[in-house]
């Protein structure tokens, strides 16, 4: 189906007609058959759909919590067209065969590009590298490899692995932890909140090394490391002066560690018990301002379902983990309301597009690109209720609050997956 998608500001800045061809390409709006259908799109902000480089479909082996269909479904209707499915399944991402039936599940789904990471060492363990080359080689393209969840936390192996995927432009997602200095039953920030509460904290120190460690590694190999969930101000600082060195490092933020504060775990809800943890104000105030200067390169939901009966009970024995693919971009412009809609577009659709290597997402909203856009209202505000979302899970701390900004309609690969605000089909 070909359409014109008309007045929309396109990054907030012109308003332009987008013409959408039979080949799922946009085209010069005059060459557009007179009888094309008409999407009205005025008041509207056009960026291109947006790509996460973090998010858990759960798909194998945890089918109650997500599916690929479902969290492809979220993926949609939060304006995503790509999403990067995390390793840390069961079975685990590991192989050429694994990483492949997540790719093919996703093309069956069809709602966004679903690309696998690789796990960077077998089984999550830490110790052995999996089968990267393999997976690079495969069907699926596996570029960007993680042991999310887990930190590869031996340097000798994380040293490998960089120079391993060097040989063919892949990066390492690196879930920074120090297993050591966390501690195994830590469960939120260590300060004087997890002091007063009883709960065993994880110090900022803990991500902090192994982000000091690991951009000094990426230095040694010439390799490219990338650092998942950044979320204290001195992981900032290190980005910051690794940056200044040439170092080839790039980095995320969550949106919840953007709005989000260790305060919200006074009353031991397990809603807000994530890996990395909430840290306190000052530490949220200095990922803000790294996303807008570039330190920090890209926003990514670590969009992490749970079912409820992992999830639902005392703080210690909870899952790790929230809901963030439905609501990122609300929760972007809520905590971030001075970020232009170009530095949207650069943080949540063309940088995370680079990282994963994506050549036909984020791509300007010009002829010849692909058709992969989302259409937002800017000034809608609206109230989450965790019911209405179509995740299968239900883990999700926006649930109440009021957000700014709607994703309208969704364009993936030319089709209309989300208009006004609904799956279509
Ligand atoms: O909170 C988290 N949940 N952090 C992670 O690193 C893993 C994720 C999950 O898989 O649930």
């Amino acid at each position: 189906m070909s359409f014109v998608i008309t007045g929309a500001s396109l990054l907030g800045e012109r308003t332009a007609d987008l013409y959408v061809d039979d080949a799922g390409m946009l085209q010069p709006v005059d060459s557009a058959p007179a009888g094309a259908e008409r999407i009205d799109a005025d008041g509207l902000v056009a960026l291109p759909g947006l790509v996460d480089l973090h998010t858990h479909l759960r798909e194998p082996g945890r089918e109650d919590a997500e599916t690929i269909l479902t969290g492809s479904r979220a993926a949609a209707l939060g304006g995503y067209t790509a999403v990067l499915a995390m390793a840390n399944t069961t079975p685990v991402t590991d192989t050429a065969e694994a990483a492949t039936r997540v790719w093919e599940l996703g093309r069956e789904a069809g709602l966004v590009h679903v690309q696998p990471v690789g796990a960077v060492t077998r089984g999550l363990a830490g110790e052995e590298l999996a089968e990267l080359g393999l997976m690079h080689r495969s069907r699926a393209r596996v570029t960007v490899f993680s042991d999310d969840g887990k930190c590869v936390h031996d340097p000798r192996v994380m040293r490998r692995a960089l120079e391993y995927v060097k040989a063919f432009g892949g990066v390492v997602s690196q879930h920074s932890q120090d297993p050591a200095l966390a501690g195994p039953t830590a469960c939120c920030h260590e300060g004087e909140i997890s002091g007063r509460l009883g709960l065993p904290g994880w110090p900022g120190i803990a991500e902090e090394v192994i982000v000091a460690r690991d951009v000094l590694l990426a230095r040694h190999t010439g390799s490219r490391v990338h650092v998942a969930h950044v979320s204290t101000a001195g992981s900032v600082e290190v980005l910051r002066w690794a940056k200044a060195q040439g170092i080839d490092v790039t980095a995320e933020v969550t949106p919840h560690h953007l709005l989000l504060t260790t305060d919200l775990l006074t009353g031991y809800d397990p809603t807000y018990k994530v890996n990395p943890p909430l840290r306190p104000q000052e530490d949220v105030e200095a990922l803000r301002a790294a996303l807008a200067d570039g330190t920090i390169d890209a926003v990514a939901t670590d969009h992490a379902p749970h079912a409820r009966h992992d999830k639902e009970h005392a703080f210690v024995d909870a899952a790790f983990g929230m809901l963030g693919l439905e609501t990122a971009l609300a929760v972007v412009r809520t905590a971030m309301p001075d970020l232009s809609w170009a530095d949207v577009a650069r943080v949540m659709s063309t940088t995370p597009a680079r990282i994963a290597g994506l050549a036909d997402q984020g791509r300007p909203l010009e002829p010849g690109s692909p058709a992969h856009v989302v259409l937002v209202d800017p000034d809608a505000r609206a109230t989450v209720d965790r019911d209405a979302s179509v995740s299968l899970s239900r883990n999700n701390p926006w649930h109440g609050r009021e957000l700014t900004s709607r994703v309208v309609h969704t364009v993936y690969a030319g089709r209309l997956t989300v208009r006004d605000g609904a799956l279509v089909g």
